[in-house]
């Protein structure tokens, strides 16, 4: 494949690490951006054809930055992957305003405006792969995770319909991936009996994020030209639709 370029948002550690890395064994560039920019740098540093970027995506300012800035150091971006996201784990009746807030204004309001922003480019230039982490929580109301976390993912889901239907005439395609359980550090962190959430899962194993890396890359390949507003599942059997 000819190099383009791939922004990951969120993309210095967890899934977005795994999406980094299999993003750039298949040949892309990457713009890895993350709240944590030290580390999106050490990546970048680490992998080469790649640059780090201190970004938070609640701020709409900074994701018109990111663009700007992956265009004045790529020449030009073909792939957007709204990976960044805020995972709390809280009883559903304590969760105060300002948490709500707060990662609302990451998981959907960050997806949001990246959407607007990098689909916006896309369209103008004719071509473009969105991929929108979701999650199992925002289809069936989640388990571990909290009732703000399961609510933003559920509206990243409707935001990927109206982008797709949004941007589908002009050569951009918006699609989501929809894990369930991932055996990464963010599960380990928030889960205490880990062997149990393997074993309430129907497969009878947590996920493997370097797997929904390689959904992501299949997304965001040109050959996926005619899947677009979908959701891809990986779940374990946990929902079934
Ligand atoms: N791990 C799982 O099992 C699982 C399951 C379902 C969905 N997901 C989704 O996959 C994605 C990655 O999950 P993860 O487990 O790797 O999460 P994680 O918490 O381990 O990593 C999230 C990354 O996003 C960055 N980030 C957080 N807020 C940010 C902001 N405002 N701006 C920029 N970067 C920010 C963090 O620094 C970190 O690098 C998330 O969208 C999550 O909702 C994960």
């Amino acid at each position: 494949m000819s190099a383009q370029t791939a922004v990951v948002t969120g993309g210095a550690h967890g899934l977005g690490e795994a999406i980094v890395r299999r993003l750039h064994a298949d040949g892309y560039r990457v713009a890895i951006a993350d709240l944590d920019g030290a580390a999106a740098e050490a990546l970048a540093k680490e992998l080469g054809e790649a640059k780090g970027y201190a970004v938070d995506v609640a701020d709409r300012a900074a994701v018109d930055g990111l663009l700007a800035a992956a265009l004045a150091d790529f020449g030009s971006v073909h792939v957007l992957v709204n990976n960044a996201a805020r995972t709390q784990a809280k009883k559903l009746m304590d969760i105060t305003a300002d948490e709500l807030d707060a990662v609302l204004k990451v998981n959907l309001g960050g997806t949001f405006s990246a959407c607007q922003v990098f689909g916006a480019h896309f369209a103008a230039q004719g071509y473009g792969r969105i991929v929108n982490m979701a999650s199992l929580a925002g289809q069936n109301g989640g388990t571990a995770t909290g009732g703000h976390y399961a609510s933003s993912k559920g509206a990243v889901l409707s935001a990927t319909k109206v982008f797709a239907r949004e941007l589908a005439p002009h050569g951009v395609t918006v699609n989501a991936v929809s894990p369930g359980p991932q055996d990464s550090p963010m599960v380990r962190s928030i889960v205490d009996d880990v062997d149990g959430l393997a074993r309430s899962i129907p497969v009878g194993r947590l996920g493997d994020p370097a797997f929904i890396a390689r959904m992501v890359a299949l997304l965001a390949s040109p050959g996926a030209a005619s899947v677009t507003g979908a959701c891809w599942d990986a779940n374990g059997g946990l929902y079934l639709r």
